[in-house]
């Protein structure tokens, strides 16, 4: 167990926490999206879950998340605000919820009272760890919430038992993630890509996804060729146009099986000037690659006129991980 700061020692001697240094008693964290540059699926493990091998980048479309001292016996209290989706939990099943209550139990402490609010920008179910996201916040929150003094090194490994993309929400910027995502080490990038976010009508739960790629390869699908190698080497350098034909998503096929509309996005994308564009993740937000920030502002003007996207953001990356700010 980690050595537990004043304030839960303080508890034990039923005194009040000091809960934060924070003027207003509050603890803000902002937290990024993701997208999977790379995306290569391996078979399905005895636990369900998928080995594979990712570069993750972080790019600058934030949720921001507040935690503050609850009223004793309230437990966990979650409100939701911003874009969030009509099935966002509000209770103990919310990734945020969770979080602080394992961060808690592995810190000593039990049945936290925690208010947490969540401002959403991050689509719910797009493929862009949402969700994770969160997760990695309310855990940078609580952290200083409660003043624990718990290494970064240990935040990373019970964000691992949260969900496979929470490690790097943690992290940010751009990484390799390998077993089901959740070991993850630095890759060195150089600039800032600009990026245009198609967000979709609807959700795509990530165990469907996953579970139409493996109908897919039992139909003699084959994963794409190769390694991450062109595509690191090409980030080193920074330059956009060598990056777009290293990027690859094995489970947007099955993404495209199951929402065959978003083949049409992809292609207006590229008709309009990106350099390429692919599915985050497990879908179904798409992301296109522009060449700079002008070639960016006016594709995502134009893109937004299409009609076939809900709504559609100008992002860049890469960008840290979870902050407090
Ligand atoms: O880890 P997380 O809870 O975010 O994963 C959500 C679901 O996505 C898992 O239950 C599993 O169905 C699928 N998944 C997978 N292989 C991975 C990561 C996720 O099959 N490497």
């Amino acid at each position: 167990m980690w050595v537990r700061s004043r304030a839960s020692r303080l508890r034990e001697k039923g005194r009040p926490e000091m809960a934060t240094d924070v003027q207003s008693g509050d603890v803000r964290v902002r937290v990024p999206a993701k997208i999977n540059l790379s995306l290569r699926v391996g078979p399905a493990r005895p636990d369900g879950y998928h080995d594979l091998t990712t570069i993750f980048h972080a790019v600058s479309l934030f949720d921001e998340i507040t935690v503050a001292p609850g009223a004793p016996g309230t437990g966990r209290r979650v409100t939701l605000s911003g874009s969030p989706g009509a099935d966002v939990p509000i209770g103990d099943d919310n990734l945020a919820a969770r979080a602080a209550v394992i961060l808690a139990r592995r810190a000593g402490l039990s049945d936290p009272d925690v208010s947490i609010g969540i401002t959403k920008s991050i689509p719910v179910a797009g493929g862009m760890a949402g969700g994770s996201a969160d997760a990695a916040a309310a855990l940078v929150g609580c952290r200083r919430l409660w003043r624990l003094d718990i290494s970064d090194a240990d935040l990373l490994e019970v964000a691992a038992e949260l969900g496979s993309d929470v490690p790097f929400a943690l992290m940010g910027n751009t990484a390799r993630g390998t077993g089901r995502g959740e070991q993850i080490t630095a890759v060195l990038t150089s600039g800032e890509l600009h990026w245009v976010i198609a967000l979709s009508q609807g959700q795509l739960p990530t165990p469907a996804v996953y579970a139409e790629w493996d109908a897919l390869v039992a139909g003699g699908h084959q994963p794409a060729d190769g390694d991450d190698t062109a595509l690191v080497a090409a980030l080193r350098t920074g330059d956009p146009e060598r990056v777009a034909p290293e990027l690859v998503n094995d489970l947007q096929q099955a993404a495209l099986s199951l929402r065959p509309a978003l083949a049409d996005v992809l292609h207006a994308g590229t008709e309009l000037g990106a350099l390429t564009g692919i599915v985050s993740g497990s879908g179904p937000t798409c992301v296109f690659l522009c060449r700079g920030r002008e070639n960016a502002i006016s594709l995502a003007a134009e893109l937004a006129g299409t009609g076939l996207v809900r709504s559609v953001r100008h992002a860049v990356g890469p960008v840290p991980g979870a902050r407090l700010f």
